[in-house]
């Protein structure tokens, strides 16, 4: 596997987490809590290997241009940057969230975990999205 594979491999774990949030929340929905708390440690995993491959594509490549004009770049900028900030913002929440979880304060796990979650959602699709559209849809340059 050479650099150039890493965005690629970047989308799928961004997918897989999107795939395991979504188990997770159907195990949740139907009271299936085991379940749900390995579902979400799945999810966990795929985001933190997510976070080292991404830096280290970044550290090794530096950033890739968007070269298309017109919608379409405003698009993908909105898409990116909305990705970029709730990214940010998410990383401390999906945090506390587990944290919440795994010393067993559930009644305040919940407090938060819906938004947690939707805001993760958001943010693993969207980074699957700008793959495509820099990547697959609309090639850039490196
Ligand atoms: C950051 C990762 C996690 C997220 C985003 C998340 C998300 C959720 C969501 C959306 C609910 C339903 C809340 C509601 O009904 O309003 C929930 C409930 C629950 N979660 Fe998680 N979860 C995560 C990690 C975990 C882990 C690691 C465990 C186990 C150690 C766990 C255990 C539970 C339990 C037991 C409930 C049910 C609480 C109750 O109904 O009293 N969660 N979670």
């Amino acid at each position: 596997m050479s650099t150039t594979d890493l965005p690629a491999l970047n989308a799928t774990l961004n997918a897989i987490s999107a795939v395991l949030l979504l188990c997770g929340l159907w195990a949740i929905r139907g009271g299936r809590k085991a379940l749900h708390r390995k579902f979400m440690i799945g999810a966990l995993a795929a985001s933190a290997i997510f976070l080292v491959t991404y830096l280290w594509y970044h550290a090794l490549h530096g950033s890739t241009l968007f070269l298309r004009e017109g919608p379409v770049r405003v698009v993908y900028f909105a898409i990116l940057i909305s990705h970029i900030i709730l990214a940010a913002i998410n990383l401390p929440l999906v945090v506390l969230t587990a944290y919440r979880a795994f010393i067993g304060d559930f009644e305040r796990h919940k407090k938060i975990a819906r938004v947690t979650w939707v805001m993760w959602m958001y943010v693993s699709v969207t980074g699957v999205l700008v793959y495509l559209m820099l990547y697959r849809w609309f090639p850039g340059k490196a």
